[in-house]
This record gives structure tokens, sequence and C-alpha cells, in this order.
């Protein structure tokens, strides 16, 4: 088998990244964050969409460079379909097609989703199939079954926010700026978790629902505001050990409860969100506790790369999973 050189394109966010996998293995690895958005309290699309215009250029240039291959050693061009915003995802690929034809080599198409799952196999140790992933980011809470590289069963969603949604929406109402998830994370190692309760919403089977908890959260910091003004400053590392707390609690009653409907004693995060230290210490507890074998990607594979897309990609050439100019890009697109 010759070697396999493929360039991946990952714009679905706020992230413009490239990565280059040569073989399995991820050759070079670059991302351009967007701050722009910080100021806004969220991602704003068509300033998402003007930045990934302005950056794809030297970021794919620096990928082909630190991976020390020229674009004509590539077998194949691999972007993101979706989901994600529709002009962030244009930009990415139409890029990727435009590259891809002029060099003559096939176009892959990535599911954001499933490359977030298979960032479990970036570095080593790498579960062995089947085993159960939670991808926690800013849009999506899921439970999937992942049965091979190429096929995964999505058995348990949110219904309404994703989790990083409400880590952000409540970081926001703490004055924190976006992405407000690791300013969370950090305070709450200082804080105590048990200092406030927060009701929570249990959604039935293996859904979760995050709005109900953002806006207790809202009235919660209103009335406490009512009684003391200087009231996030003060109690602000126990405000946020507790709501992180909730929110923790909250993903691993479901975990337990898929573990269980599943039968399976392997367990891998992925996404974003994934790299919230409290999240990672509680679980490793549970995983402890339970006899479970658990897999965490390194924080720069949890969030929004293209090593992910690249991996995901490596499996499809090897299915003849190939798009074409032809393919369009699928904001909301199902698992
Ligand atoms: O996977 P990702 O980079 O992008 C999406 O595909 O959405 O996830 C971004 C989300 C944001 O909501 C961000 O606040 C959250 O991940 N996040 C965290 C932490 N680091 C990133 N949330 C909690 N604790 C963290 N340390
Ligand atoms: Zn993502």
């Amino acid at each position: 088998q010759k070697n396999i050189n493929i360039l991946a394109i990952e714009s679905s966010c706020d992230e413009t990244a490239a990565a280059v996998i040569c073989n399995e293995k991820i050759a070079s690895n670059v991302i351009a964050s967007q701050s722009i958005h910080e100021i806004y309290g969220g991602v704003v699309p068509e300033l998402a969409s003007r930045a990934h215009q302005q950056k794809i250029v030297p970021i794919v240039s620096q990928a082909l460079k630190s991976a020390n291959l020229t674009k004509e050693a590539l077998h194949a061009v691999a972007f993101t379909r979706g989901p994600g915003l529709l002009g962030a995802l244009l930009i990415g690929a139409c890029f990727a097609k435009s590259l891809a034809l002029g060099l003559g080599i096939p176009l892959v198409a990535v599911h954001h989703m499933h490359a977030h799952v298979l960032a479990n196999f970036i570095e080593d140790p790498q579960p062995t199939f089947p085993f159960l992933c939670l991808t926690i980011s800013g849009g999506h809470t899921q439970l999937v079954l992942v049965n091979s590289y190429t096929s995964m069963q999505l058995i348990g969603q949110t219904q309404d926010d994703a989790v990083g949604e409400a880590f952000d929406k409540i970081a926001k109402i703490m004055n924190f700026s976006y992405p407000g998830g690791p300013f969370i994370d950090h305070y709450a190692q200082q804080g105590n978790p048990h200092r406030f309760d927060f009701p929570t919403t249990i959604m039935p089977g293996l859904d979760f629902s995050f709005s109900g908890i953002k806006t207790a959260f809202l009235y919660f910091i209103r009335n406490n505001i009512q009684k003391n003004s200087n009231f996030i400053a003060e109690y602000q590392a126990d405000i946020c050990a507790s709501i992180q707390h909730t929110l923790i609690k909250m993903l691993l009653s479901k975990v337990k409860k898929a573990m269980a409907y599943t039968g399976l004693n392997k367990l891998a995060l992925a996404g974003g969100v994934a790299a919230n230290k409290g999240l990672r210490q509680a679980i490793n507890q549970m995983a402890a506790e339970k006899g479970w074998q658990l897999f965490i990607p390194a924080t720069e594979y949890c969030t929004d790369n293209a090593a992910m897309i690249a991996m995901a990609a490596h499996y499809q050439y090897l299915a003849n999973d190939f798009a074409n100019v032809k393919t369009n890009v699928l904001p909301n697109m199902p698992i």
C-alpha cells in the first residue's frame, strides 16, 4: 500500500484550520482562531466567513510547509461538509474543491461530528470498537455508539441548547468574554461546588436539556445582585464551581445510563467541553469506580481542529468514500 497524503480543511465555525495526514499519522496541524467574536459574546456568522476567507490560503500553505510536502504530493483534499455555519463551511468547501480540481485528485467530504469522535485516534491510547462517545461542544451534546471508523449511531442528544452553549451563556451572564467555558473552568477550581444549588431538567431516556438551567442561572444572578450589587465578584469562584458541578452532574447521569443501556465498558470524550478540567476529573473518577476504560483526546484535539478532519478523511479514503464538485455543504448535517 502506497503512502496516502491528505490535506484537510476545517472551517465550520470560528477556527480556520488545516492539517496534513500521511498514512494515519498527523504530519502538521495548523489553526487560526478568530478573536473578533470575543466582544460580541458569540460567533457572528458573517464575520466568521470573512475571517476564513482571509486566513485560508496562509493556513493551508503553512500546513503543507510544516508537513514538508508540496501540494503535488497530495493524494486527496478533505473539507468539513457540516454541520456548521453555511458561509463558513462554503469557504472551506470551495477552496478544497478548487485545489482538488486543479491538482486532479479526489475530494473527501467529512462530517464534523464524526471527526470529533475520531480525534480519539490521533494519539495513543486508542479505543477499540465498539465504544460509547460523549461528544460535547458549543453546538452539540451527543451520545454516540461508535461501531467503526465510519459507522456511528446517535443514541441520545440535547433537545435544546448544547452544554457548551450553556457554559458560554452562563459565562456571558457573569460578564466573561466569549467563549466563556474556559473561564468558568478556571475559577471553578478554587470554588466550593456545593455552595449554591441549581434546579436541573432531567429528560427521559438518553436525551439532555440545558436551556432551563441557563434561565434558572439568569434569575439566580438577578435576585442576588438585587440584594448585593457586588455578588458576582464576591462569590465568583463558588458560583463557577457550583454551576459547573451541576452541568457535569447532568452529563454524567446520562453517561451512566447510556453505558448500562449499551452494556459497553469503553467510554470516550470529544468536543471542546471535554477540555473542562472538572469534567475530566469527575469522569475519571466515575470510570475508575465502574471499571470503564476511558479515552480523552489532548485538549488541542478536543476543540475544533483540522487534525480530526484529516483522521476522518483518511478512513473515508480507505473506504472509497469520495465527494465531487457537486457535493454541497450541509449546515444541519444529521449524524
Ligand atoms: O468543539 P468546539 O471547539 O467547537 C464547536 O464545534 O462548537 O467547542 C467549543 C465549546 C465552547 O462552548 C467552549 O466554551 C467550550 O467548548 N469549552 C469549554 C472549555 N474549553 C472549551 N467549556 C468548559 N470548560 C472548558 N475548559
Ligand atoms: Zn466542533
